[in-house]
């Protein structure tokens, strides 16, 4: 495993940004990572783990040791009439490994179709996309301790799940590298159509044979229609988590707003994106960055902008929606 000095990450986030990692290394497999932590030279930099890069804004060039997690593998460890446990590498990329399960037929996580980003960057922000998310389907995971290279086991309640949140992202922050993620699907059809604009399409497109496969195919479209390829556009997907507010702040934003669309689940959600056209920064552009034309919730870059650009832009935003609604925007992607 070779390490590179002065590595530009312009092709490892999605959001296009040219930064530079005064250390870089790609693993693929636990004897590079346990090569690295014990290697005196670097073992006491600070380190980055990099998936698939594509919920990050890289403000500053990374001064310590970044670690490109390549890590692969997807195997059917244990199976039964109704369901399997798959083992999956954690630098699989999240799209491939949905596709390898629609393929085998099975059900659970085709609803979480083109989300961009690896694997073991899935269960970071238990990812979520038209009514599932990752805890739904997630057992366990294995991971690194990066400060005494020991092996651990994480079951689902030490995650610590939430909407868009896990213990990886707040106390064990930057403390572990995951390295295999397992996944217990269903063989049997089980479709999740609880997102409405799910029901919709399958209702316009008249569709009575519903699989995995197809309902794939259909987020697929979806998403397609009002989400930039990360591609072809810089970005990294919803900048900002749907805020959460109380049942009062719902009543006096329905008064000066009474279409004001929410989401009634154990918690109020409304969606960050309708809040930000309101505001008309749909479609807003400045030279470098700006705010996707078909959906209010991506910012772009589509010039050559920097991570500093892209967070004053997002600074922006988030006072101007505080001003207006009296209500604070949370990033959803991770700011470095
Ligand atoms: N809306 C607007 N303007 C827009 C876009 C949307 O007003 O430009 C309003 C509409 O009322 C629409 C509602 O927002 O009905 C919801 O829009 P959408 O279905 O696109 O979902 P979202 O709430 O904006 C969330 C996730 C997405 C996920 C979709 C589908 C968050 C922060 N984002 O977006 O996840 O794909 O639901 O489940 O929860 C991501 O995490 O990166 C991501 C893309």
């Amino acid at each position: 495993m070779k390490i590179i000095n002065s590595q530009s990450l312009l092709n490892y986030n999605s959001f296009k940004i040219d930064a530079i990692a005064n250390l870089f290394a790609i693993v693929k497999n636990k004897k590079d990572i346990l090569d690295l932590l014990s290697n005196q030279k670097i073992n006491k930099k600070p380190k980055l783990i990099l998936g698939g890069g594509s919920n990050i804004l890289i403000t500053k060039n990374i001064s310590g040791l970044v670690i490109h997690n390549k890590i692969k593998g997807i195997k059917i460890i244990q199976e039964d009439k109704e369901s399997a446990m798959i083992q999956v590498g954690a630098g699989e990329n999240w799209d491939d490994f949905v596709k390898w399960s629609t393929q085998h037929k099975f059900y659970g996580i085709e609803n979480l179709s083109l989300i961009p980003g690896s694997v073991g960057a899935a269960p970071i922000q238990n990812i979520g996309a038209y009514g599932v998310e990752l805890k739904d389907v997630f057992i366990k995971l294995e991971a690194i301790n990066l400060t005494n290279s020991e092996t651990q086991i994480f079951n689902k309640s030490d995650c610590l799940f939430s909407y868009r949140e896990s213990a990886f992202k707040k106390q064990l922050k930057n403390k572990f590298i995951i390295t295999k993620v397992f996944i217990k699907l269903k063989k049997t059809k089980k479709i999740n159509l609880n997102y409405h604009i799910l029901k919709e399409k399958i209702k316009q497109l008249g569709l009575k044979k519903l699989d995995s496969q197809k309902i794939r195919e259909i987020i697929i479209e979806i998403r397609n229609s009002k989400l930039p390829n990360p591609k072809k556009i810089g970005n990294a997907g919803s900048f900002f988590k749907n805020p959460i507010i109380n049942q009062e702040q719902l009543i006096e934003l329905q008064k000066k707003y009474p279409e004001i669309p929410f989401f009634k689940k154990e918690k109020i959600k409304i969606p960050a994106a309708w809040l930000i056209e309101k505001l008309n920064w749909k479609g807003y552009q400045e030279e470098s960055c700006g705010v996707y034309e078909k959906h209010a919730l991506i910012l772009i870059n589509h010039n050559k902008a920097t991570g500093q650009e892209i967070a004053n832009l997002s600074k922006n935003i988030k006072h101007s929606v505080y001003e207006k609604f009296n209500i604070t925007l949370e990033e959803e992607v991770c700011i470095l």
